[in-house]
């Protein structure tokens, strides 16, 4: 990769900055066009049970986002997460229209308060959308070859994927920048922090994962219906190649989220 870019340079600042502005794709919700779809389409649609959870969620990301923007004292940085807290809302505007149009009733849990740590906040958000993003867009490729919902309506969702890759690219270049930044006496308290929040992540994840297990919850239900006849090793690999094929397409001298891949890639070298 060609490094002739110094993290925490104003050389550095401007290329995330820049690169984030300028894929930004304008479209309103309001205007989307949904297809015609057949009733099994419609009934599978209908029948899955994230909805209300999918609203909330993409609100409350909107809103950690929003609240941290105020607090971000470069005015080009916060110009791009303000952008990014603007396509955390639509994400939950395209469902809201998807719902409504397709007749499907929704009604998401009330926001939660705005966080009392807004950068503490924002930061646990980037972590966990740079591990959740890795394995969602080998979920979503799954979902588009599966044929298990039509492909005019998962093409609808193909610009929500990217733009979810260029939130965590530009999460792992943001967070570099500030660690760069910082005096150095600050730097091992924001390195505890990162490793804290990479940590809570995870555990999150697992306790999620275990939760599911006990609850036989919907991902588990998702993944059968599905039919995911697919190998752990398998997995991951298809994980490193979306997320390779997402990310490749950006200026190679950005940060790329690390952790997630290595430990994936690390794993297949072990799976069978
Ligand atoms: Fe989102
Ligand atoms: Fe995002």
């Amino acid at each position: 990769m060609p490094r002739s870019l110094i993290v925490g340079s104003p050389e550095h600042k401007e290329l995330f900055c820049q690169f984030f502005l300028d894929t930004h794709v304008a479209f309103d919700p309001a205007t989307m066009h949904w297809p015609e779809i057949d009733e099994d389409s419609l009934k599978r649609l209908h029948s899955l049970p994230m909805w209300n959870e999918a609203v909330a969620t993409e609100r409350a990301t909107a809103r950690v986002i929003q609240t941290w923007v105020p607090f971000e004292t470069d005015a080009v940085i916060r110009q791009a997460i303000a952008l990014q807290g603007y396509e955390e809302a639509r994400h939950a505007a395209i469902i809201e229209e998807l719902t409504t149009h397709y007749g499907i009733p929704v009604s998401p849990a009330p926001l939660p308060p705005a966080p009392a740590d807004p950068e503490w906040a924002f930061m646990r958000l980037g972590y966990s959308e740079c591990f959740d993003a890795f394995f969602t867009f080998a979920l979503f490729a799954i979902a588009r070859d599966s044929g298990f919902f039509p492909a005019v309506l998962v093409e609808k969702f193909e610009p929500v994927m990217q733009e979810e890759a260029r939130h965590i690219l530009f999460f792992a270049n943001w967070e570099a920048y500030r660690q760069a930044q910082r005096p150095l006496w600050q730097r091992p308290r924001q390195t505890w922090r990162g490793a804290l929040g990479r940590v809570l992540q995870v555990w999150q994840r697992v306790q999620g994962a275990l939760d599911a297990r006990a609850n036989k919850d919907f991902t588990m239900k998702g993944h059968q219906s599905m039919r995911m006849d697919i190998t752990p090793r398998r997995f991951l690999e298809l994980c490193l190649a979306e997320n390779a094929q997402r990310l490749d397409r950006y200026d190679a001298r950005l940060l790329r989220p690390r952790l997630v891949p290595t430990i994936a890639q690390a794993l297949c070298k072990l799976l069978p």
